[in-house]
């Protein structure tokens, strides 16, 4: 039997409307101050929250984690190889059993429809933890940590995404970007652009929202005014590693050394990265690159990673801000 999402599920990001982006960024913002202050009201008590993790990660875990035992809930965490999900076990089987046990269900999935299915078998709210094409969570803390930087309106932020713009956070990025009205910039080479049913998406979305959209092969126009220069890893996780030499040979020209924010001519241009990040040779892939191509970083150069301009951990705190703002929109009572 099957039934339809949950509507406080978030799949992807033209899930939410501008509004709801707008109101969950109020909400996380307010969170973050409330936690700053030892103001915190713990709204998610008797809440139990479950992560099927297919694939590792740092951050998103974390950050649900720590946000939900903040709130006064309780999280269980099913890693990579710990259920019986896919193997065993039908997704939709796993998905009707979680959804007996738990109140929501965050998932990171090697396929977006892994995730779909969730949605449709569990019968309670299904978050995108990251899956091969969306990675939402990560967007809306990109969205707050450049509203904090910048200041002004979300509508007056230009930022520019350099890189892989075939991957989940590019694609999240540009369509977040859309419904918000902002400044999008995404400059990658032609066969690692943003597929065209999600420009296609982010055009509709920009109709109504006044957001300037531009995709390009060409960095520096694409870079000129950004207040934000973002970037990421140019394989992501699950991608083969021979995938690695003819990333390397198409992306060297979207490398953000200083080069690139300086082009924006913004006096208080900000790199960010949503992490892991390869900026030295200190990493088993960083010395891998090294040996292999002579690299030293790879999508982002040290002097910008570790420069003044560089906010990536702040971004990597607003995670937390962020997905707790989705767990007390969702189960706060
Ligand atoms: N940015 C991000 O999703 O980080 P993790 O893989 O560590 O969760």
């Amino acid at each position: 039997m099957t039934s339809r999402p949950d509507p406080r599920s978030l799949l992807q990001d033209l899930d939410l409307d501008k509004q709801q982006l707008l109101d969950l960024l109020t909400l996380a913002a307010q969170l973050k101050r409330d936690k700053q202050h030892g103001d915190e009201l713990p709204r998610l008590r008797g809440k139990n929250i479950v992560l099927v993790f297919e694939k590792n990660s740092t951050r998103t875990r974390c950050s649900f984690e720590v946000a939900a035992y903040d709130q006064g809930g309780q999280v269980t965490y099913l890693g990579p190889e710990w259920s019986h999900l896919g193997r065993e076990e039908s997704v939709a089987d796993t998905a009707r059993v979680l959804g007996r046990m738990f109140d929501c269900i965050a998932l990171r999935g090697h396929a977006q429809d892994t995730l779909e299915q969730f949605a449709e078998h569990a019968g309670v709210p299904v978050w995108n933890a990251l899956t091969d094409v969306w990675h939402p969570t990560q967007s809306l803390a990109d969205v707050l940590t450049m509203t904090e930087h910048h200041g002004g309106d979300v509508e007056d932020i230009a930022f520019c995404f350099t890189g892989d713009g075939h991957s989940n956070i590019a694609r999240s990025l540009l369509v977040t970007g859309a419904l918000l009205g902002m400044d999008v910039r995404v400059a990658a080479p032609a066969g690692l652009q943003p597929p065209p049913d999600v420009v296609a998406a982010a055009e509709a979305a920009a109709r109504s929202s006044g957001a300037r959209l531009m995709v390009t092969d060409d960095l520096y126009p694409a870079v000129r005014g950004a207040d934000f220069v973002y970037t990421d890893v140019w394989v992501s996780m699950g991608e083969p590693d021979d995938a690695w030499a003819a990333r390397v040979r198409s992306l060297l020209p979207y490398r953000v050394t200083d080069d690139v924010p300086n082009a924006s001519n913004r006096f208080g241009v900000r790199f960010m990265h949503c992490l892991p990040a390869i900026h030295n040779r200190g990493t088993v892939i960083g010395a891998s690159l090294h040996q292999q191509f002579g690299l030293d970083g790879a999508e982002v150069a040290e002097e910008v990673f570790e420069s003044k301009r560089s906010i990536v951990f702040g971004q990597a705190e607003n995670r937390m801000h962020t997905i707790k703002a989705l767990l007390v929109r969702a189960l706060a009572e």
